[in-house]
């Protein structure tokens, strides 16, 4: 699906760009992508691999085929499969609840802090917009702006850490920030928010399958989607409480084991799909098998090639990548992606013209582009969206 307006230069074709190993043995066979498109946002949504899918598929038969012990059974089934994911995440299976979404987890861990309008929530300007907006709707946003481009997780915790005021309740902060692709709670930022006596909630939605040992630094409440990086069927995530906030984090859904508390009572929600939590241990299960350590330097490698050849474009900064991710986030030139609306243009435009899925985010005084490896990567994708990106944005 390359358009006839790629550029036609060499420079970016790798040379001098250390290029990875190449492709992952027997990764793409393992998902069902479309091959004419360049998958290179796995960061937004995940995708579900072939034997992942394939363990679906089964719960979904037995329930099928006998509703009753399905659904009779399910609480029971939902708990061995959280313990599974526990031992996964290096978690404690009686502290985590499996939940829907990011999202859904930002609203129950900010619903266990009591907030009131007066309360004092500190958030960045790198933050995920659903889970902003969840603060917002309870407690009075102080947003800390954090330059794109400081150098370092250190200076990212400086920064944070500055903005504190006497009045600081709680701190809601990314693990892994969704357009810039940095590391914000790391575990120094979250020991010196906890000497504050600043309550942290951690939105940990690209951390699961991503990181080594995502629960490091012991926050508050964290969340991690499992079907982003964990290759999870979709709407399969983690909720992490610590032991004195357990009882206090809500039922979505009150229901039949409401007064079995947390995790069961977060987990029950009466007749539902749960063929999707069911399966994700499969997802985690799988990585292990693959080679944990493997698929995290295969992925962070892709990124990064992806990035330095994107970097070579004129008028696109890399922003400081970290070796631990597999997305990696670049400024464009000051007049693109302003907007979301131009942003979301351009991410189009890099479909329809390139054949390229990639996540362009607005900021003012230019946007940015982030992209991610996964073991169904090539290089040769990237040097595609490069040679074309460069037409795209040439005149900008
Ligand atoms: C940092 C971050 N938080 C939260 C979310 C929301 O995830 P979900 O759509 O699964 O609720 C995303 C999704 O991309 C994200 O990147």
């Amino acid at each position: 699906m390359a358009s006839e307006d790629e550029q036609s230069d060499e420079s970016l074709a790798g040379a001098g760009v250390p290029t990875p190993a190449g492709a992952f043995p027997g990764g793409g066979e393992l998902f069902r992508l479309d091959a004419r498109v360049a998958h290179l946002n796995h960061g937004s949504f995940g995708a579900v691999p072939v034997p992942v899918a394939r363990a679906q598929r089964h719960i979904a038969a037995e329930a099928a085929a006998d509703p009753d012990a399905f659904f009779l059974g399910v609480g029971d089934r939902l708990a061995d499969a959280r313990a599974r994911i526990a031992a996964r995440l290096g978690a404690d299976p009686e502290g985590i609840a499996l939940v829907t979404n990011a999202t859904e987890a930002a609203h129950l861990a900010l619903d266990a802090l009591g907030l009131t309008p007066d309360d004092e929530v500190l958030v960045t300007d790198h933050g995920y917009g659903t889970v902003v907006d969840a603060v917002a709707r309870r407690a009075r946003p102080v947003t800390v702006p954090l330059d794109p481009a400081l150098p370092d997780e250190d200076a990212v915790r400086e920064t944070v850490l500055a903005a504190l005021t006497p009045r600081t309740r709680v701190a809601v902060l990314d693990q892994i920030t969704s357009p810039t692709a940095r590391i914000v709670a790391g575990p120094r930022l979250l020991a010196d928010l906890a000497e504050r006596g600043v309550t942290t909630v951690v939105d940990g939605a690209h951390a699961p399958g991503m990181l080594a040992a995502p629960l490091e630094g012991g926050p508050d409440l964290w969340f991690g989607n499992l079907h982003k990086w964990g290759y999870a069927p979709p709407g399969s995530a983690v909720l992490a409480v610590a032991p004195a906030l357990r009882g206090r984090v809500p039922a979505p859904v009150p229901s039949w084991e409401d007064h079995r508390g947390f995790p069961r009572a977060v987990e029950y929600r009466a007749t539902a799909d749960y063929t999707g939590l069911l399966a994700a241990p499969e997802g985690l299960d799988l990585i292990a098998a693959l080679g944990a350590e493997r698929v995290r330097a295969h992925n962070s490698a892709l990124a990064a090639h992806g990035a330095e050849l994107l970097a070579r474009l004129p008028g696109v900064t890399p922003l400081p990548g970290d070796d631990r991710l597999a997305l990696r986030a670049l400024r464009l030139p000051s007049r693109v992606a302003r907007t979301k609306p131009e942003a979301d243009a351009l991410r189009e435009e890099i479909m329809l013209r390139l054949g390229c899925r990639v996540l362009v985010w607005p900021w003012p005084g230019g946007g940015g582009i982030r992209v991610c490896g996964q073991i169904y990567n090539h290089p040769e994708e990237y040097e595609r969206l490069a040679r074309g990106l460069g037409s795209l944005l040439d005149g900008a």
